[in-house]
């Protein structure tokens, strides 16, 4: 995150006692710091401090792995995953199935059936969960996080937390799990570090935790520990969303796709002028409703581009998706380099009479080839790779 936040009780000074009234659980009349850092002391960091120590670890066992299973002996073409009907199956954490994948990020969609019942973390990864439909709140760490329906709800690795959504048969969601950290796009920061002037965002749009409530539970409390594809159970001595107070420039933040703000030009603008967040090997952009290129030559959909060095994933939020025919919500398309593509037949006339667009995508772009998934094969339309004939 760019900007400093803080909330709760914290003391005057860090690394200093935190005094509290009354006899502490451990009768030693402090509240208990944790410092969480990232890319070891280097990056952001916060303070947390707990009602007891957060190292009161009283058992550790290995649930399962995870296997990425990828499909066999694909040629190399574009794809297209319908996953609108996808069944429901799981909670947040079982119920996730793997897409995509390569040394930078897994892609997964989740459906779930059932309301994440232990608490979870993972490790090694920042999660950038896209909220396709559904609302709730998650409870975290650094407090509650209410989320709705458009919202990006970014977590960062070592964050415990737990979805708690209002309705469980309406959520669905696009999950990317980052071996890096997703950050606010450097060109959108001033050298002081607020996001400047014509970004296409700023912080006022990005949310924090609401609300501090500190579960004071001293009985043992399983958190779901994932770091890369090893599971772990780790059981706690007592329930381990206890901080009464935080401060510092980590924890999670929702952005909602609706508050990104397009550029739109005279004629077509490249993707980096939609991008959202970036990691470290991929980018998020945010393809948001908004007032299409007025050149009265204009061509008013996308060139077709031979996307070298990038494979690039849309995900289909909602509305009429203008340069492509046969899609729908919850559609990927999966155009890796190596093969041209572009607006599909008849759409570049169809758009001639249109002054905007309605739809909403998210896109990933890689920096490195994906692998594609067993799983994500399961709902590939093979007709897409040949859906540039004229009929
Ligand atoms: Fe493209």
């Amino acid at each position: 995150m760019p900007f400093y936040r803080t909330m709760g009780s914290v003391p005057p000074k860090r690394h200093i006692k935190h005094r509290r009234s009354g006899n502490s659980h451990l009768d030693e009349g402090i509240y208990y710091e944790h410092v969480l850092t990232t890319e070891g002391f280097d990056r952001v960091y916060s303070i947390t401090y707990h009602l007891r120590p957060p190292t009161r670890v009283v058992g550790t066992s290995l649930l399962r792995n995870v296997e990425l299973e990828a499909a066999e002996d694909l040629p190399l073409r574009v794809h297209h995953f319908m996953s609108a009907n996808m069944p429901r199956g799981g909670d947040f954490i079982d119920g996730r199935v793997p897409m995509m994948f390569n040394d930078d990020l897994v892609a997964y969609r989740c459906r779930p059936a059932e309301q994440q019942s232990m608490l979870f973390r993972n490790a090694a990864a920042d999660e950038i969960i896209f909220v396709q439909q559904g609302s709730g709140k998650v409870e975290t760490t650094y407090g509650t996080l209410p989320y709705r329906r458009g919202d990006y709800i970014v977590i960062p690795r070592t964050t415990t937390f737990q979805m708690v959504a209002d309705d469980i048969e309406k959520e669905d969601y696009l999950i990317l799990e980052s071996n890096s950290p997703c950050r606010v796009p450097q060109q959108y920061l001033n050298v002081d570090g607020q996001m400047m002037l014509g970004a296409p965002y700023y912080e006022r749009d990005l949310h924090g935790p609401t609300e501090l409530n500190p579960v004071d539970k001293n009985e043992t409390t399983t958190i779901i520990v994932k770091e890369r594809h090893r599971l772990t159970k780790v059981e706690m001595a007592n329930h381990p969303l206890d901080v009464v107070g935080w401060d510092g420039y980590l924890y999670p933040f929702t952005f909602n796709a609706w508050d990104f703000e397009p550029l739109t030009g005279t004629v077509h603008l490249p993707p980096p002028y939609q991008q959202t967040f970036e990691c470290d090997g991929f980018v998020i952009c945010t393809f948001a409703p908004r007032y299409l290129d007025h050149h009265p030559e204009a061509v008013k959909v996308p060139y077709a581009h031979s996307n070298t060095q990038a494979d690039e994933v849309l995900f289909y939020v909602d509305g009429q998706f203008g340069s492509r025919k046969g899609v729908e919500a919850c559609s990927f398309s999966f155009h890796p380099g190596g093969i041209p593509h572009g607006p599909h037949p008849g759409t570049i006339v169809g758009s001639e009479s249109h002054d905007r667009t309605e739809e909403m995508a998210v896109m990933f772009d890689t920096d490195h080839p994906l692998t594609i998934t067993k799983e994500a094969m399961e709902m590939d339309d093979p007709q897409y790779p040949l859906s540039w004939i004229d009929e």
